[in-house]
């Protein structure tokens, strides 16, 4: 079974309220929230004081994308606002341990993000210290922007890291972000893929909740 998170960076920002009532009607299981600061990624997208606008607009988990350089820095500040789940990346200049053992210390989910270019290895020795509930974030498109195209030779690292995952018997999940499809996100799931993240397949829809249930088909 896969969950899918409904990114809103290609939304209607101007109209966030009504991109959220969308995501939540079309029965999506998380609403996905891109963070970036024009360090970390050549873009800046929203942050802090929208997260606390959105938070009381939905029920949905919001699940919290943090393409920034200084995660450790912010991690409590997120919480605050009303992130359910946040995710930072493994290239950022934050000790990932410590940023790990900040976000747990919040009682929330936490997920480690891997960039197409980084091998999936790297996150390999933080895995123990990962809890039930956290999660792997890989990358299928360079972060940054929404509606870039799949990139297929990330699945042999799913794959990878989801053997690995295997071996330990720790139960985290898998999340893919970037290009997700209904074929896309087929591939992933095969490849190991629990979590999916889609913005503009979904939001780019005439029927969001049919895009939806076209990511979880049985396969
Ligand atoms: C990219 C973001 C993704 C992106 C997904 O930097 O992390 O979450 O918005 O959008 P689509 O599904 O359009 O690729
Ligand atoms: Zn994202």
């Amino acid at each position: 079974m896969a969950l899918v998170s409904v990114s809103i960076l290609n939304g209607d920002l101007a109209r966030l309220a009504e991109v959220a009532q969308t995501i939540e009607a079309a029965q999506a299981d998380m609403l996905h929230f891109d963070v970036m600061d024009g360090m970390f990624v050549d873009n800046i997208s929203f942050g802090l004081p929208v997260l606390s606008c959105l938070k009381p607009l939905v029920q949905l988990p919001l699940d919290v994308h943090l393409m920034i350089e200084e995660p450790l820095r912010f991690a409590e500040r997120f919480a605050e606002a009303g992130a359910d789940l946040l995710s930072f990346h493994i290239e950022s200049r934050s000790d990932a341990a410590e940023t790990l053992r900040e976000i747990h210390s919040f009682g929330i989910p936490a997920g480690i993000a891997v960039s197409p270019e980084t091998p999936e290895d790297t996150v390999f020795p933080l895995l123990e210290q990962m809890q039930p509930e956290d999660f792997i974030l890989m990358m299928t498109v360079r972060p940054g922007l929404g509606g870039q195209q799949f990139m297929a030779e990330v699945l042999p690292k799913i794959q990878r890291l989801r053997s690995r995952i295997a071996k330990l018997q720790i139960p985290l999940h898998v999340e893919v972000d970037g290009g997700i499809n209904a074929e896309t996100g087929l591939l992933c799931r095969k490849a190991g893929a629990d979590y999916l993240v889609a913005g503009s397949y979904v939001l780019g829809a005439k029927d969001p909740a049919g895009a939806v249930r076209s990511l979880t088909a049985p396969f």
